[in-house]
């Protein structure tokens, strides 16, 4: 009886320390790729000065609110005591912030490679997506950032449970820096299509959006990686956006409400950024969707 309960005890204590030491390997990983430093060889953009550009760069920077705040100095934009914080940067080159001494070139490797000034990889920003900016607009969101007037403002460091962090090493939640999927040979020379109502315009707008990143390759939902997130619906042509018409659609991004009177939250459903856009470039999307397969509707 003793040696068994002797075995039990070494076989136990030998599982825990596995468990420990592999939880410990998966947090060291992911809390060491923040670390790491990479170099991309950066295209230059030309940054424009007129008016209509500056005013395009506006129109383009409402999708980045929702995480650098209204006036995009930044704050704490997920905050869960299970999980952890993480704060966005203050985006106005203020004194002591991220982007103090921000360049246009910094701010083009942050948008189009997913690294910090320093070539550190950042971590949730949506540079996946923004890599697919036409020169044009990105120029454009550049100079109207520049003329930001720098606000100074404090918020928390980035901050993570272990749980999270071992959870996060495993995979969990996606990965959580786009430097890694970003095809940064493709990043440089971007042209768009004209603007209008057009299939090829919608796919420009499509990759810009992010929709895949959220509903999936198909479209077709499913749960969020953000586990704070409502389940991800269908928005193929077999889920409801395939009854709408499309200036319903083009409603949808402008209020946030949808046909069926679901009003979709703008924390985890970004839609203000592209309901911002002319009537054309949102119409664009709808005949882009159509163009797509129907997804099967998520089990
Ligand atoms: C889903 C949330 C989210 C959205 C939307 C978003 N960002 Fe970010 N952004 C972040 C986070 C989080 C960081 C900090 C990442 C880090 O430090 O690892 C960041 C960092 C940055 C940085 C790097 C600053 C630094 O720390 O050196 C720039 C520049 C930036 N964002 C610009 C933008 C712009 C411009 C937009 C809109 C076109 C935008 N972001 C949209 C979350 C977001
Ligand atoms: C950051 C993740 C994310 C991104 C990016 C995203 N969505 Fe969504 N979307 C969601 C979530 C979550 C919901 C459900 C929101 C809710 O229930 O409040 C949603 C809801 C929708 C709906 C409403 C569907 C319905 O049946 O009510 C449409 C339409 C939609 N998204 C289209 C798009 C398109 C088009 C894009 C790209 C331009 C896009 N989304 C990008 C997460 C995302």
């Amino acid at each position: 009886m003793r040696k068994l309960l002797k075995w039990t005890g070494i076989i136990l204590g030998g599982l825990l320390l596995v468990v420990l030491l592999s939880s410990w390997i998966l947090s060291r990983k992911f809390l060491k790729e923040s670390e790491k430093t990479y170099q991309v060889d950066l295209a230059p953009v030309a940054i424009p000065t007129d008016s209509a550009s500056l005013e395009r760069g506006l129109v383009l920077s409402v999708s980045c609110r929702t995480c650098h705040d209204a006036d995009l100095a930044g704050k704490v934009f997920f905050d869960d005591p299970t999980i952890g914080v993480l704060p966005s940067s203050n985006l106005t080159r203020a004194k002591g912030s991220e982007t103090e001494g921000y360049a246009a070139g910094d701010y083009v490797r942050a948008l189009r490679h997913g690294l910090n000034k320093a070539g550190h990889p950042l971590m949730v920003m949506p540079s996946e997506s923004y890599t697919h900016l036409s020169d044009q607009d990105l120029g454009s969101l550049v100079a109207f950032l520049m003329t930001l007037k720098p606000v100074e403002r404090t918020f928390p460091k980035r901050k993570f449970t272990y749980m999270a962090q071992v959870m996060a090493g495993a995979g969990l939640f996606g990965d959580l820096y786009p430097y890694h999927v970003i095809d940064h040979d493709k990043a440089r020379n971007i042209t768009a299509p004209p603007i209008g109502p057009t299939e090829e315009y919608g796919a420009y707008i499509f990759s810009i959006g992010g929709c895949k990143t959220c509903h999936g390759e198909h479209l077709g939902g499913g749960p969020s990686p953000d586990p704070a997130s409502p389940v991800v619906p269908n928005v193929s042509v077999s889920g409801n956006p395939g009854k709408w018409t499309a200036a319903q659609f083009v409603q949808v991004f402008r209020t946030g409400t949808t046909p069926e009177g679901k009003q979709l939250d703008g924390k985890f459903m970004p839609f203000p950024g592209i309901g911002a856009l002319q009537d054309a470039e949102i119409e664009a999307l709808y005949h882009y969707i159509r163009t797509l397969p129907p997804a099967p509707q998520p089990k």
